[in-house]
Protein backbone atom coordinates (compact mmCIF):
# COMPACT_ATOMS: atom_id res chain seq x y z
CA UNK A 1 0.00 0.00 0.00
CA UNK A 2 1.46 3.29 -1.01
CA UNK A 3 0.18 6.94 0.43
CA UNK A 4 0.75 10.31 -1.23
CA UNK A 5 2.84 10.95 1.65
CA UNK A 6 5.78 8.59 0.12
CA UNK A 7 5.47 10.36 -3.32
CA UNK A 8 6.03 13.61 -1.41
CA UNK A 9 9.15 12.21 0.69
CA UNK A 10 10.48 10.60 -2.61
CA UNK A 11 9.80 14.27 -4.20
CA UNK A 12 11.07 16.32 -1.94
CA UNK A 13 14.49 14.45 -1.81
CA UNK A 14 15.33 14.54 -5.44
CA UNK A 15 13.78 17.26 -7.00
CA UNK A 16 16.40 20.04 -6.74
CA UNK A 17 18.60 17.56 -8.68
CA UNK A 18 18.49 18.69 -12.58
CA UNK A 19 16.70 16.24 -14.92
CA UNK A 20 15.65 14.93 -11.11
CA UNK A 21 11.99 13.37 -13.02
CA UNK A 22 13.47 9.98 -14.00
CA UNK A 23 15.35 9.60 -10.58
CA UNK A 24 12.56 9.99 -8.79
CA UNK A 25 9.89 7.47 -10.78
CA UNK A 26 12.90 5.06 -10.35
CA UNK A 27 12.77 5.93 -6.86
CA UNK A 28 8.77 5.42 -6.73
CA UNK A 29 9.06 2.49 -8.51
CA UNK A 30 11.75 0.85 -6.26
CA UNK A 31 9.54 1.74 -3.28
CA UNK A 32 6.17 0.57 -4.51
CA UNK A 33 6.86 -1.49 -7.01
CA UNK A 34 5.11 0.58 -9.84
CA UNK A 35 4.18 4.20 -10.73
CA UNK A 36 0.28 4.58 -9.44
CA UNK A 37 -1.54 7.36 -11.89
CA UNK A 38 -2.77 8.92 -8.65
CA UNK A 39 1.39 9.81 -7.60
CA UNK A 40 1.33 11.28 -11.40
CA UNK A 41 -0.30 15.07 -9.96
CA UNK A 42 1.93 15.04 -7.34
CA UNK A 43 5.32 14.32 -9.44
CA UNK A 44 3.98 16.61 -11.76
CA UNK A 45 3.23 19.77 -8.92
CA UNK A 46 6.27 19.57 -7.30
CA UNK A 47 8.67 19.72 -10.44
CA UNK A 48 6.33 22.41 -12.57
CA UNK A 49 5.62 19.76 -15.27
CA UNK A 50 2.44 19.35 -17.12
CA UNK A 51 0.79 15.85 -16.18
CA UNK A 52 0.91 14.88 -19.79
CA UNK A 53 4.81 15.84 -19.82
CA UNK A 54 5.20 13.16 -16.46
CA UNK A 55 2.48 10.92 -18.52
CA UNK A 56 4.56 10.92 -21.26
CA UNK A 57 7.96 9.76 -19.92
CA UNK A 58 6.21 6.98 -17.97
CA UNK A 59 5.16 5.92 -20.99
CA UNK A 60 8.11 5.85 -23.00
CA UNK A 61 10.03 4.02 -20.84
CA UNK A 62 9.45 0.40 -20.56
CA UNK A 63 10.79 -0.16 -17.55
CA UNK A 64 7.94 1.69 -15.39
CA UNK A 65 4.93 0.36 -14.55
CA UNK A 66 1.55 1.83 -13.54
CA UNK A 67 0.25 -1.29 -12.07
CA UNK A 68 1.25 -3.21 -9.21
CA UNK A 69 3.95 -6.50 -10.36
CA UNK A 70 2.52 -9.90 -9.74
CA UNK A 71 3.66 -11.67 -6.68
CA UNK A 72 7.03 -12.24 -8.32
CA UNK A 73 9.38 -10.55 -10.96
CA UNK A 74 10.86 -12.77 -13.68
CA UNK A 75 13.53 -10.96 -15.85
CA UNK A 76 14.83 -13.22 -18.63
CA UNK A 77 18.16 -11.68 -20.24
CA UNK A 78 18.02 -10.20 -24.19
CA UNK A 79 21.82 -9.02 -23.76
CA UNK A 80 23.88 -10.00 -26.68
CA UNK A 81 25.93 -13.29 -24.78
CA UNK A 82 23.02 -14.60 -23.68
CA UNK A 83 20.93 -14.34 -26.75
CA UNK A 84 24.60 -16.22 -28.59
CA UNK A 85 23.61 -18.75 -25.91
CA UNK A 86 20.10 -19.83 -26.69
CA UNK A 87 18.23 -16.82 -25.02
CA UNK A 88 16.24 -16.07 -27.56
CA UNK A 89 14.54 -20.02 -27.52
CA UNK A 90 14.66 -19.59 -23.86
CA UNK A 91 12.49 -16.13 -24.34
CA UNK A 92 10.06 -17.98 -26.32
CA UNK A 93 9.16 -21.08 -24.34
CA UNK A 94 8.99 -18.47 -21.05
CA UNK A 95 6.45 -16.42 -22.52
CA UNK A 96 4.49 -19.80 -23.93
CA UNK A 97 4.98 -20.99 -20.60
CA UNK A 98 3.53 -18.08 -18.45
CA UNK A 99 1.20 -16.98 -21.31
CA UNK A 100 2.17 -13.41 -21.06
CA UNK A 101 4.27 -10.82 -23.06
CA UNK A 102 7.41 -8.57 -21.20
CA UNK A 103 5.55 -5.92 -18.79
CA UNK A 104 2.71 -8.41 -18.10
CA UNK A 105 1.63 -10.26 -15.42
CA UNK A 106 -0.31 -13.91 -15.02
CA UNK A 107 -3.63 -14.24 -14.71
CA UNK A 108 -3.05 -15.44 -11.17
CA UNK A 109 -1.03 -12.18 -10.94
CA UNK A 110 1.80 -14.61 -9.34
CA UNK A 111 4.40 -13.65 -11.99
CA UNK A 112 5.00 -10.02 -13.73
CA UNK A 113 7.52 -10.87 -16.88
CA UNK A 114 10.09 -7.74 -17.74
CA UNK A 115 12.82 -8.22 -20.26
CA UNK A 116 16.70 -7.00 -18.63
CA UNK A 117 20.21 -6.46 -20.76
CA UNK A 118 22.47 -8.02 -19.24
CA UNK A 119 22.14 -9.11 -15.61
CA UNK A 120 26.45 -9.08 -15.10
CA UNK A 121 25.96 -12.96 -15.39
CA UNK A 122 27.24 -13.38 -19.03
CA UNK A 123 29.39 -16.27 -18.47
CA UNK A 124 26.84 -18.63 -17.37
CA UNK A 125 24.55 -17.17 -20.03
CA UNK A 126 21.45 -17.74 -20.52
CA UNK A 127 20.47 -15.99 -17.29
CA UNK A 128 17.31 -14.82 -15.74
CA UNK A 129 16.21 -13.19 -12.32
CA UNK A 130 13.52 -13.98 -10.33
CA UNK A 131 13.07 -11.55 -7.89
CA UNK A 132 16.53 -10.96 -6.01
CA UNK A 133 18.44 -14.15 -7.02
CA UNK A 134 20.17 -14.43 -10.77
CA UNK A 135 20.22 -18.12 -12.13
CA UNK A 136 22.42 -19.17 -14.76
CA UNK A 137 22.49 -21.15 -17.49
CA UNK A 138 19.06 -21.31 -17.97
CA UNK A 139 17.03 -24.02 -19.64
CA UNK A 140 13.10 -24.89 -20.16
CA UNK A 141 13.03 -27.72 -18.21
CA UNK A 142 15.03 -25.49 -15.84
CA UNK A 143 12.32 -22.56 -16.00
CA UNK A 144 9.71 -24.80 -15.65
CA UNK A 145 11.45 -26.20 -11.99
CA UNK A 146 11.70 -22.79 -11.10
CA UNK A 147 8.28 -21.39 -11.81
CA UNK A 148 6.46 -24.45 -9.97
CA UNK A 149 8.65 -23.85 -6.98
CA UNK A 150 7.27 -20.21 -6.88
CA UNK A 151 3.80 -20.60 -7.80
CA UNK A 152 3.48 -23.57 -5.16
FE1 LIG B 1 22.87 -11.87 -20.23
FE2 LIG B 1 25.10 -10.54 -19.60
S1 LIG B 1 24.21 -10.81 -21.51
S2 LIG B 1 23.84 -11.73 -18.34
Amino acid sequence: EWNPDMIRSIVSDLKAKPGSLLPILHAIQDWIGFIPPDAVPLIAEALQQTRAEVHGVISFYHHFRTTPPGSHVVQVCRAEACQAMGGRALEQHVRQRLAVDYHQTTADREITLEPVYCLGNCACAPSIRVDDSIHGRMTPEKFDRLTEQLTT
